[in-house]
């Protein structure tokens, strides 16, 4: 391909308080009743009022629909969308981590185009821009704010669906540490994550370029530096801001340049067993990294750079193992569990490794590897920790 084209929101907003300009982007698109879609705990804890307190301040109607759960499936798309119609909503705020703006998008995408969800699951698949979605990311590290991707479970093949679909990018993409600052310790570890593993996957991905690597690496500098510090302290504000900006870079990085490896086969642990998305990444991302070693050593010797590593009298694989075991060593401070740790049954692998294949991510992952392959790598995860 001679040309890259490139994806981002129309408007992003970043730093503490900047949920107040939300009136003033509805505005702009002259939207007159929103659909907010969340989960049930951010209603509880009060971050989804502190939107909705925006809204109620300059007489902005809106609909809510709460239901969401992690790993969100078709049937939860469906009602959201059913509550947009009945409420005569004209736009969309996703307000949470991946899975409520997940969603927004795919109710987004059907309103304006119809169909199922399924219809969308692979790449660029609708035909027109969705209805305006403002996206109000509540953790550090999905990304799903920034990116053109949302994922949805399919129930009756327990795999998850990855849409990839320029389409579902957010008009206003919102990052407010002051919304993430109840985030409890696991959660900020696990999607910090997450962020991490885009950007390292956005890097090595074939479809990478000057613009993803740059954002990628910074992205991993960042993650790098301030993760822990917010893990270990909620309310270090310079690390949640931090943690914002490394996260969206990811996101952005990874939504231009693909995923990987990683990200298929954590998809299928999600849609098997409810694995968080961002614990499964966690946990095969080193793994992974090794498998891929042969392909991309050069690059995960630049992630080590970023890390901080000065990697002038290493070796090119030298600097790769040290990337991975600065991994693997922060997973350990941030309490990452292991994949026995888990629900995975072993017996599932070749099932999970079959559907990992036909991941959208796949493709893009520097090695290629056969089913056996993918099988090894969750098996040496699993026994490893065991
Ligand atoms: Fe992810």
């Amino acid at each position: 391909m001679a040309f890259k084209e490139l994806y981002q929101p129309v408007h992003l907003i970043i730093g503490e308080g900047c949920i107040q300009e939300i009136p003033r982007h509805i505005e702009a698109f002259g939207g007159t009743k929103a659909l907010v879609v969340t989960d049930p705990g951010l209603m509880k804890i009060g971050t989804v009022k502190m939107v909705t307190d925006v809204l109620d301040g300059v007489g902005m109607p809106y609909a809510i629909y709460s239901d969401v759960k992690p790993n969100p499936t078709v049937r939860i798309v469906n009602e959201a969308k059913a509550v947009y119609d009945a409420q005569g909503c004209d736009f969309i705020i996703g307000i949470g981590g991946g899975s409520p703006i997940d969603v927004a998008k795919g109710v987004s995408i059907l309103v304006t185009n119809g169909g199922t969800v399924e219809d969308y699951n692979g790449l660029e698949l609708s035909k027109k821009k969705g209805q305006p979605l403002i996206a109000v990311n509540t953790t550090a590290g999905t990304g799903s704010e920034a990116t053109r991707a949302f994922v949805i479970t399919d129930q009756v093949r327990r795999s998850k669906m990855l849409c990839v679909d320029s389409n579902s990018v957010a008009y206003l993409a919102i990052n407010d540490p002051t919304m993430m600052v109840h985030m409890p310790p696991s959660l900020t570890a696990a999607t910090g994550m997450d962020a991490l593993t885009h950007a390292i996957e956005a890097y090595v991905a074939k479809s990478r370029c000057p613009f993803t690597d740059g954002i990628a690496l910074e992205a991993i500098r960042l993650i790098g530096q301030y993760l822990a510090r917010a893990v270990a302290d909620g309310s270090d504000m310079e690390a949640r801001t931090q943690m914002c900006w490394a996260q969206y870079m990811g996101g952005l990085a990874f939504s231009n340049a693909g995923l990987g490896m990683v990200h298929a086969i954590a998809h299928q642990l999600g849609g098997f067993y409810d694995t968080p998305h961002g614990v499964a990444n966690a946990i095969m991302l080193p793994y992974v990294m090794r498998f891929n070693m042969t392909s991309c050593a050069e690059r995960y010797a630049d992630v080590a750079q970023a890390f901080g590593f000065n990697t002038g009298n290493l070796t090119v694989e030298q600097a790769a193992l040290a990337a991975i075991l600065y991994i693997e060593e922060l997973e350990k401070i941030i309490k990452i569990p292991g994949l026995a740790d888990t629900d995975f049954n072993p017996d599932d692998a070749v099932a999970i490794a079959e559907n990992a294949m036909t991941d959208t991510g796949m493709p893009e992952n520097p090695r290629q590897p056969s089913i056996q392959e993918v099988v090894e790598v969750m098996l040496t995860a699993y026994y490893d920790k065991k």
